[in-house]
C-alpha cells in the first residue's frame, strides 16, 4: 500500500473536490501508477484530520469517473485506464521543458539497467572526496560530450549538480559584483536569479534565425560585458540554433574583448547534427556546459562544465565550496547507462518522439514539422499581449508560458509564447492541448474592440 499524501489545492471549493483533483493531479504526474494500492478511507480520515464521510465521497467520485477500482476484503487500487480519466480533468500542461515522463515509457524501464557492484559501491561511498569527479565518470562523461571538431579531455571536465549549479560556480568564479553578462534578450529564466543573488547586472541580446547577431554583441562587448551567456543549440525559449558561422563570429568577437563564454548546451543531445559548439571556436575562453536533467530525467543530475584548461581547478575548488562533491553514485550510474548504450538509446527515444511531436504541432499550429526541438516559439498576433493569451488558454485547460518570463528586459518583451511539446503525457493529450491553443489563437481577446 503506498503512503499516498494528497496535495489539496485550497482554490477548489470543497474537501471532497479537492481529493479528487489531487488523485487526478497524481495520476497524471505518474506518482500513482495503475495497480498502485491507495490508503484505507479510515486511515486516509485520520491522516488528514478529515471527516470519513469526506474521503468516502471523494473515493466514490474516483471510482465513478474511472481513477480507482475498489474490491472488497482487497483494498482501493489505481485502475489501469486512470491516465485517460485524468486526461479529461486535469490541465494540460505545457509549461515545463522535460521530455517523456510517463512512469510507462522507456526511461523508467532503462534505469533497472543499474546494477549495483559491491566493491565499486564501497570505493564510491567510501573513498576520498574529489571535487571534479572520478576519473572514471569524466572519462565517460568526456567521451559523451566529445564530437568530431570538439574532443574533450577528461581532465577539463568538472561534474557538476546539474546545469544550473554549473551556471552558478562559473559565474561566482571569475565574476565579480556589478560586472556584465551578456545574454539573448529572452533566455532561460535560471540566469535571472543568479545574477540577482551574485548582484550582477544582464544585458539583452537580439537574435535573428541565426542567433545572436554579431554587431549586438560586438556593441555589449564594447559598453563592458565581461561574459556571454548563451545557449546556441535549440536556445529556450525560442527555439534557434546558432549556425556554424555565427558561432565562429561570437568567438571571434569574444576574443576581440576578452570576453568569456558560459555556454548551454543542455538541449544539444537532441539535435542529431548540430553545428560544432562555440567552445570548438574558443576553447581557451569557453565553459561548455550541460547536464543529464534533460537527456535523461529532471531526478538524475549529473552536470558537466568543460572548462578552459587553465579554469578546471578553480571551478573544482568552486564544488568543493557549494556541494564537495557532485553525488558520486549518480554519476556511476550515468557512466554505466553511457558505457552500455543505454544512454543514447534514451536519447534517440527522446529525439524520435520528438520529432512527431513537432510534426503534430506543425499540422495544428503550421510549425516548421522537421525539428527535435522540445519547445516551440509562438508569435502572436497584435490584438493579443502575451500574458492574456496565457491566462485564456489557462482557462481553457492548457498551460503555456509567457514572453514576460524570459526577458531580460521585461518592457521590451516580445509579443510571443513558449509552449513545450514534451512534457505531457501522451501525444493525444499535446493535441488536445494544440488545439486549444489554435483556437485561442484564431479568437478575438475578451474586451478587445476595433475603433
Ligand atoms: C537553457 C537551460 N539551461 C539550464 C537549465 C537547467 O538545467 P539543469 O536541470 O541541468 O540544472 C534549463 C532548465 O530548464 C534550461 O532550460
Amino acid at each position: 500500500m503506498t503512503m499516498w499524501t494528497p496535495r489539496l489545492d485550497p482554490s477548489l471549493r470543497g474537501i471532497t473536490e479537492q481529493l479528487v483533483a489531487a488523485l487526478a493531479a497524481d495520476v497524471d504526474a505518474g506518482t500513482l501508477v495503475p495497480g498502485t494500492q491507495l490508503p484505507t478511507q479510515r486511515e486516509l480520515s485520520d491522516r488528514l484530520g478529515i471527516a470519513l464521510g469526506t474521503v468516502t465521497r471523494a473515493y466514490a467520485i474516483a471510482r465513478k469517473r474511472g481513477f480507482i477500482t475498489s474490491t472488497i476484503g482487497r483494498g482501493t487500487f489505481v485502475s489501469s485506464d486512470a491516465g485517460a480519466a485524468a486526461d479529461d480533468t486535469t490541465p494540460v500542461d505545457l509549461i515545463q521543458n522535460f521530455v517523456m515522463r510517463d512512469p510507462r515509457d522507456s526511461i523508467l524501464r532503462e534505469s533497472g539497467h543499474f546494477h549495483f557492484d559491491p566493491s565499486r559501491m564501497a570505493a564510491l561511498i567510501d573513498r576520498d572526496q574529489t571535487p571534479a569527479g572520478s576519473p572514471a565518470h569524466r572519462e565517460a562523461l568526456a567521451s559523451w560530450v566529445s564530437r568530431p571538431g570538439f574532443e574533450v579531455h577528461p581532465d577539463h571536465i568538472v561534474i557538476t549538480a546539474g546545469t544550473q549549479h554549473a551556471m552558478f560556480i562559473v559565474l561566482a568564479t571569475f565574476m565579480k559584483p556589478g560586472e556584465i553578462i551578456a545574454a539573448e534578450q529572452v533566455t532561460y529564466a535560471g540566469i535571472q536569479p543568479i545574477a540577482s543573488m551574485l548582484h550582477l547586472e544582464l544585458l539583452g541580446l537580439a537574435q535573428d534565425a541565426e542567433g545572436i547577431i554579431p554587431a549586438d554583441f560586438d556593441k555589449a562587448c564594447a559598453a563592458g560585458a565581461r561574459v556571454l551567456y548563451t545557449t546556441p543549440t535549440f536556445h529556450n525559449p525560442t527555439g534557434i540554433t546558432m549556425s556554424a558561422a555565427r558561432r565562429r563570429d561570437v568567438a571571434a568577437i569574444a576574443k576581440r574583448h576578452d570576453v568569456t563564454i558560459l555556454e548551454d548546451d543542455v538541449y544539444g543531445f537532441l539535435a542529431p547534427d548540430p553545428p560544432p559548439p562555440i567552445a570548438a571556436f574558443a576553447p581557451d575562453r569557453t565553459f561548455f556546459c550541460t547536464s543529464t536533467s534533460k537527456s535523461v530525467a529532471a531526478g538524475i543530475r549529473v552536470g558537466v562544465a568543460v572548462c578552459p584548461p587553465a579554469a578546471a581547478a578553480r571551478v573544482a575548488a568552486a564544488v568543493r565550496t557549494t556541494i564537495w562533491e557532485s553525488p558520486p553514485v549518480m554519476a556511476e550510474m550515468v557512466m554505466q547507462w553511457i558505457r552500455t548504450g543505454v544512454l543514447a538509446r534514451i536519447i534517440d527515444a527522446k529525439r524520435t518522439e520528438l520529432l512527431a511531436r513537432n510534426e503534430l504541432a506543425a499540422s495544428v499550429l503550421g510549425s516548421s514539422p522537421h525539428s527535435t526541438c522540445a519547445h516551440l516559439w509562438l508569435q502572436l498576433p497584435s490584438r493579443w499581449r502575451p500574458q492574456d493569451f496565457v491566462t485564456t488558454c489557462q482557462e481553457r485547460g492548457v498551460l503555456i508560458s509567457a514572453a514576460d518570463a524570459f526577458a531580460v528586459e521585461r518592457a521590451t518583451a516580445p509579443n510571443a509564447v513558449r509552449v513545450c511539446l514534451g512534457a505531457a503525457r501522451t501525444r493525444e493529450r499535446l493535441e488536445r492541448g494544440l488545439r486549444v491553443i489554435a483556437d485561442v489563437l484564431a479568437s478575438t481577446p475578451a474586451g478587445f474592440a476595433l475603433t
